[in-house]
């Protein structure tokens, strides 16, 4: 039978049995990577709910003859192609807010992490080590935090940094030096190379567009002071990863707090056997108050469209839906 709602990742959770008892819901978690899976059971859907990893495109909706609306449990859109749910009349509503603080605490965590060593640390003392000298780290007090991209993660992260008593220094082409996230955070807005030499850390919260795929390459992290840390819990494919490699291998820079890569799941990488490099697998958002949050809306937003009511996270404006032509009759 063909559902009323399809979800092609792992979602679950009280949110999702509320949608259940008004809706027919099917979970196929590993689905997204199965597009003509998706393809072959669109067609009867009025909802499809994902995370990041389903590649909502074109050739995906084009089977999505009765989609009336596609929930983004998430903040990112890159994988999302708007245009192409816009020309349908499908509406898309995503969570652009409500996973932001745990981003950024995971942020505030990883350079805290790298400053003090504290994953190879960690290894070390579990093994029975006690050579303390080896993990003598640096304060993150006075220094220069960089944010690349002042949005909503970018602001909350630096507001934490600023807590710490590190300078903002911050580099966004779509902010004004009037806006209240400048003045709350005391950010000095720098151009971007200006930003990558004064930085001590680096952090990086742009989305993922054609504008900003590797964003970050080679040329750039040598910009950096060599004692730098470099963080992205952005997306994967702003960072030129081989660019990125490159740059740690010639002590370009001291490290690099990645949450996101350029494939996910990685293929094997010279990044995972770097002890001055934390990898963690795309965990940013996933906090129990986040999933909460993020769960709550967009349930709360598709069940809102498919009873014909008001989104409050709409990402788009959808052409309204022509109704097909009546029949002449006789
Ligand atoms: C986001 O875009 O909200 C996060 O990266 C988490 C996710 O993609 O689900």
């Amino acid at each position: 039978m063909t559902p009323d709602i399809l979800i092609t990742e792992n979602v679950g959770g009280k949110w999702i049995d509320e949608l259940k008892k008004k809706f027919a819901v099917t979970i196929e978690p590993d689905w997204w990577k199965s597009p003509d899976k998706i393809k072959a059971m669109l067609p009867g859907c009025r909802a499809l709910i994902v995370r990041n990893q389903t590649r909502v495109n074109a050739d995906l909706l084009s089977a999505a003859t009765n989609l009336e609306v596609i929930g983004r449990a998430g903040a990112g859109l890159d994988n999302i192609e708007l245009a192409a749910a816009t020309a349908k009349g499908i509406v898309v509503v995503s969570t652009p807010d409500q996973n932001s603080i745990s981003v950024a605490e995971l942020a505030i965590g990883m350079m805290l992490g790298l400053a003090r060593k504290i994953p190879a640390a960690n290894q070390h003392a579990h093994g029975g080590g006690w050579e303390r000298q080896r993990f003598v780290g640096t304060e993150l007090y006075g220094k220069n935090f960089g944010v690349v991209g002042l949005g909503r993660i970018g602001f909350l992260t630096a507001l934490r940094a600023r807590a710490l008593g590190m300078n903002i220094l911050a580099h966004d082409n779509y902010i004004s030096p009037d806006a209240v996230t400048v003045a709350e955070t005391r950010a000095e807005l720098l151009g971007l190379d200006e930003l990558l030499f004064q930085s001590d850390f680096v952090s990086c919260h742009v989305p993922l567009t054609q504008e900003t795929k590797h964003f970050f390459n080679y040329e750039r992290f040598c910009r950096m002071k060599p004692s730098a840390f470099f963080l992205n819990l952005a997306r994967g494919e702003v960072v030129d990863e081989s660019g990125l490699i490159r740059a740690l291998q010639e002590k370009k820079i001291s490290g690099a707090g990645l949450d996101v890569r350029e494939q996910e799941p990685p293929a094997a990488s010279a990044l995972a056997s770097m002890d001055n490099v934390i990898l963690t697998p795309h965990i940013a958002a996933f906090t129990r108050e986040a999933q909460d949050r993020v769960l709550a809306a967009v349930c709360q937003d598709v069940t809102a469209v498919l009873e014909g009511r008001a989104a409050k996270n709409f990402v788009n404006f959808p052409k309204p839906k022509t109704s097909p032509p009546k029949s002449g009759g006789s």
